[in-house]
């Protein structure tokens, strides 16, 4: 099957799923998402898939959720299309492993997404940002939840409310991404340890991803659903609105707390 916003490569069992919207700096759409479903439905009963890696290009893994697509939504809308929620629950709840492996920017949805994988790898070109709050909005997909249990809460408090970039160095060290790698054998490195993952038994694999997932996730649900519930609502202030368009037009926000 052909798709348009991602590219798959197979490697032995080990299949290279790459975001592809480089016009849009692979920021995260209807289609990509639903795509990327598709590919992990099928995925999850094919035997000759063992381990997944999700990756973009050198320069962007993915610069979030589109903005474009969401600029002129309001609140209801967000809540009756239940925003990204039917994929986050496809992707967090893959039973075989997904090793994210970011270079150059992973922001907003984009961090997110690498955070509902299982392992993140970053190139030394990696730069993680929550900078939702830029656009008068917040982290929609995760963000609040899984940022925090990775950095602690100060540092998780220091992403969303600034907005600002942390590079692959400060995301190793506070325990975000688990190794960091020179760009210029980055996906080879990725791919070898995913297939080193890939050659151990499946029901182990699949036992230790719950199990620590278990222990990752016991009050995730219902941090999900409160954020879910924020963001959507956050779409009827005047503050998003202008947020939005502003990035569209390429200008600094006048926010009004409205
Ligand atoms: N959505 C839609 N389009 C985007 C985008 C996004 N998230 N990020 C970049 N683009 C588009 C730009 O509009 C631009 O398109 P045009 O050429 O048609 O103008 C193109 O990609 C290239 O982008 P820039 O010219 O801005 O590239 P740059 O190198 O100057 O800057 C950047 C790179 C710093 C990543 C900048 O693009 C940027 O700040 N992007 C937005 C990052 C962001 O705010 N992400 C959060 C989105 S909201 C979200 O994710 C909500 C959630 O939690 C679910």
């Amino acid at each position: 099957m052909a798709y348009e916003t991602i590219i798959l490569e197979h490697h032995e069992t080990v299949l290279l799923i790459r975001l592809n919207r480089p016009e849009a700096l692979n920021a995260i759409n209807g289609k990509m998402l639903k795509e990327l479903c598709s590919v992990l439905e099928k995925s999850s009963n094919d035997v000759n898939v063992r381990v997944i890696i999700l990756t973009g290009s050198e320069k962007f893994f993915a610069a979030g959720a589109d903005i474009k697509e969401m600029e002129k939504k309001n609140s209801t809308e967000m809540y009756l299309d239940d925003y990204f929620t039917k994929e986050h629950n496809v992707i967090s709840s893959f039973r075989k492993p997904i090793i994210a492996g970011v270079s150059g920017y992973a922001l907003g949805g984009g961090c997110e997404l690498a955070m509902m994988c299982d392992i993140l790898i970053a190139s030394e070109t990696a730069k993680f940002g929550q900078p939702e709050i830029n656009l008068g909005v917040m982290a929609g997909i995760g963000g609040t939840q899984r940022l925090p249990k990775s950095v602690g809460k100060y540092k998780a408090m220091d992403m969303h409310l600034t907005g600002r970039y942390m590079d692959a160095q400060e995301a190793e060290r506070v325990g975000l991404v688990s190794r960091v790698f020179p760009e210029k054998d980055f996906e080879i490195k990725i791919i070898e340890i995913a297939k080193k993952i890939s050659e151990k038994s499946m029901s182990s694999i699949i036992a230790i991803k719950e199990s620590i997932n278990f222990s990752y996730e016991s009050n995730l649900s219902s941090g999900i659903i409160f954020e879910r519930r924020k963001f959507h609502s956050l779409f009827s202030t005047e503050d998003q609105k202008e947020g939005m368009a502003a990035f569209v037009e390429k200008r600094t926000p006048k926010f009004s707390d409205r």
